[in-house]
């Protein structure tokens, strides 16, 4: 039995400088983020907990009027994970004018990416003006742990009863960021609002950041980024454009968080944090070069683990 013990106990240690070899990208919609949840150290323990696992966090439905909203959450962030330097990248306020406004906020660790250019999308493309409520801020990173290296990241909170529409306009800002910034490496996130009422299955043929064949749909239709138990809808996305951006990423390692049932939480509990849960991808890792790449780490991992189960099993 001492022995079983010991080895799991080898085995979880093996698990955590894996941990440690990984890079994380997620989208989070915060749902009314502002002075009020601020306000309850609860909800932003769970906030930092729940952004602390990415390297970069792409937030949405800020709403902090003050701007203190967003800096006591980078302190709490910063308190939470000492191990890791955090910063924070914010847009203006968003909106049409006059009416209800957001900001999107990266929150990124310092050690791991840097920014290297940003960019907001101006939304007066000729014949297609004003296509957006919020328009993308876009953000080049550079990752040299990754084995992609570079990439950009266009954030998209769409407005649920024009979800169709402003998907399909995303292609556009995609196109006129490839051509900008002379990059393939681009990956569109966030709350798409692309399930349920709001973007039907008749239309989807329409929108060309479904149909366009270079593009890759990392989160499935089937998967749930909702947090109340009565709704089980798709609506916060990660795509992915071109072959290389895609063979850059960790397979099957999107997913959305279900922090509710990660840190046990009570429905009630959760929704205080927010009504969805974040999505998240990993990125391949090149620290691990020298045995041709994060797979073959991963599989001798995989290999090692087998061959303890099994020892294990004789043991006991
Ligand atoms: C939907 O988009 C149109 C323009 O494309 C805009 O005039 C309208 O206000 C938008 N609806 C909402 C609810 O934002
Ligand atoms: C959730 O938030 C409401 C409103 O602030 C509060 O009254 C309630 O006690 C909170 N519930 C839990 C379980 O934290």
């Amino acid at each position: 039995m001492t022995s079983v013990s010991l080895l799991l106990s080898l085995l979880l240690g093996v698990a955590d400088v894996r941990g440690g070899s990984e890079f994380r990208i997620c989208a989070f919609n915060l749902h009314h983020f502002g002075e009020s949840k601020s306000n309850k150290n609860e909800i932003m323990i769970t906030l930092a907990r729940i952004i602390t696992r990415c390297d970069v966090c792409l937030l949405q439905e800020v709403r902090d009027r003050k701007g203190t909203a967003v800096s006591k959450l980078l302190q709490t962030i910063r308190r939470y994970d000492t191990r890791n330097q955090y910063d924070l990248l914010a847009s203006e306020r968003l909106g049409r004018k006059g009416s209800y406004q957001e900001q999107y906020v990266f929150v990124y660790r310092t050690n791991t990416v840097k920014v290297t250019d940003r960019y907001q999308y101006p939304d007066n493309m000729p014949g297609d003006e004003d296509a957006f409520s919020r328009e993308p801020f876009v953000v080049r990173f550079k990752a040299p742990k990754t084995s992609i290296q570079e990439f950009v990241l266009i954030p998209q909170h769409t407005t649920p009863t024009n979800a169709t529409k402003e998907l399909d306009a995303l292609y556009d800002v995609l196109q006129n960021v490839r051509r900008m910034w002379r990059t393939e490496n681009v990956m569109l996130l966030g709350d798409f609002n692309a399930d349920c009422g709001y973007l039907a299955k008749k239309n989807r043929d329409k929108v060309r950041l479904i149909t366009d064949r270079s593009l890759h749909w990392l989160i499935g239709e089937d998967s749930d980024t909702t947090v109340k138990h009565s709704t089980s809808c798709s609506y916060d996305r990660i795509v992915i454009h071109g072959e290389k951006f895609n063979g850059a990423v960790v397979p099957s390692s999107a997913q959305p968080f279900n922090f509710q049932q990660e840190y046990r939480l009570t429905e009630e509990q959760a929704l205080n944090v927010s009504d969805h849960y974040p999505v998240e991808v990993l990125l391949k890792v090149s620290s691990s070069r020298s045995f041709n790449g994060v797979t073959s780490f991963t599989s001798s991992f995989t290999a090692f683990q087998c061959f303890c189960l099994i020892i294990c099993h004789l043991l006991s």
